[in-house]
């Protein structure tokens, strides 16, 4: 299963595809994939420490063996980021390995010692930015502060002679890749399939911190980049740039660059009133030929209702009050989207009032929290009438206007 990148560079992965959520919540129906590299030149150094299902290593181990290395002969342990997928295992390495220096940031050797209850200070060592390490036979690492993708003292690591960047979390996905790991072996199709759950990995672990992708991708800027090699997922060869860019257009969706023409209907409903009418503004934004997907609640997964939510210009949330204020499965994707800032989305809110309403009042003060251009809601007491249901063509008209910029 090691997969050769480049002359003595290495990809060895672990799927995991027992475990239910990523980060404890997150689904992941498709699993997901971990990866550690390896760079042999006459020092060795192992790039991020994958985990298995069982915080063990042995999966690891076994890929490293085929070829001919074993844990005690690494030098170098670089921990470009510290979060657990990468170092749950970092006492079982320890365990095999009397010699290899621990290389991180300074808040990344912080983590090691307080997070990961490490104390071998004499095998720390502080990476500062742009700092290179010399493996000898030609083989030469530098590093890239690159703060907050995804913690704040996750940095990259390039390896100067082939080209290629160990970029963590950045350019990873969700998604198992079985035995293969390189984007040559998957068509285009399953390419595409990666693609989708980057963008569900990215809405669900990465958003929050999109000023900071952009950042890293300016900053990466600076060097050629042959090889794209995350932590998560597939590893691209082919066409670096493909995930490059994507992650790009990613980061810009919640900091002011182009959103998709799409409109996501996320619908909540207690007895069907509102699902009745969620479903005409459905039939009313198709008929207009817009992308439109239908996303119930909380029957989907509130991972997809991000990964759908961040990409799309419009919003219309389909809700009814729930106990004079928001229905509950709403309120937890509300403070989803505030948490991971989906700022500046077009917005159209429509549902029953119950039977004294109050929802409005709370969804008006995080429209304003969230920078959203929110159109006047659309509320009825019950079972709408022909006229809430006029009421609702004349607002989802206007709604596909503001989007299309014509108001
Ligand atoms: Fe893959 Fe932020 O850990």
């Amino acid at each position: 299963m090691t997969k050769e990148l480049s002359t003595g560079i290495y990809a060895l992965h672990s799927n995991l595809t027992d475990a239910l959520y990523f980060e404890g919540f997150w689904s992941i129906p498709t699993g997901v994939t971990l990866n550690s590299y390896v760079v042999v030149g006459e020092k060795i150094a192992l790039i991020d420490l994958c985990n298995d299902s069982t915080d063990s290593l042995s999966n690891i181990e076994k890929q490293l063996k085929e070829i001919g290395i074993a844990f005690s002969d690494i030098d170098y342990l670089i921990l470009n980021h510290l979060e657990s997928d990468h170092t749950g295992a970092l006492s079982a390495f320890l365990a095999k390995n009397e010699k290899a220096t621990i290389c991180a940031s300074a808040k990344g050797i912080a983590l090691v010692k307080n997070f990961c209850k490490i104390d071998e200070e004499e095998r720390f060592r502080v990476l500062t930015d742009l700092e290179q390490v010399s493996l000898g036979n030609n083989k030469t690492l530098q590093f890239f502060d690159t703060p907050n993708v995804h913690w704040p003292e996750t940095i990259m690591t390039y390896e100067i002679s082939s080209g290629t960047l160990f970029s963590c979390d950045g350019f990873g996905s969700y998604g198992k890749t079985g035995d293969k790991l390189l984007d040559t072996e998957f068509t285009e199709a399953e390419l595409v399939a990666f693609e989708k759950e980057a963008l569900r990995y990215y809405a669900n672990i990465v958003a929050s911190f999109s000023l900071f992708v952009t950042k890293a991708i300016e900053k990466l800027s600076s060097v050629s980049i042959n090889i794209v090699a995350p932590s998560h997922g597939v590893v691209w060869t082919k066409d670096p740039m493909r995930i490059i860019n994507l992650y790009k257009k990613f980061a810009g969706y919640n900091t002011k660059g182009p959103q998709e023409k799409k409109v996501c209907i996320i619908c909540g409903s207690m007895y069907g009133n509102t699902k009745e009418m969620a479903h005409e503004a459905e039939k009313l934004v198709k008929a207009q030929s817009w992308d439109c997907e239908f996303l119930p609640i909380p029957e989907t997964d509130v991972s997809y209702v991000l990964a759908s939510a961040l990409e799309a210009e419009g919003l219309i949330f389909a809700m009814p009050t729930y106990e004079y204020g928001i229905y509950p499965p709403m309120r937890y994707v509300f403070e989803l989207f505030m948490k991971k800032h989906f700022y500046d989305k077009k917005i159209l809110r429509i549902g029953s009032k119950g039977w004294v309403g109050g929802a409005e009042k709370e969804y008006k003060e995080i429209c304003e929290k969230m920078r959203w251009n929110a159109l006047p809601s659309v509320e009825w007491f019950g079972k709408p009438s022909t006229e809430d249901k006029n009421q609702l063509s004349k607002s989802v008209t206007h709604f596909l206007n503001l989007l299309e910029n014509k108001e």
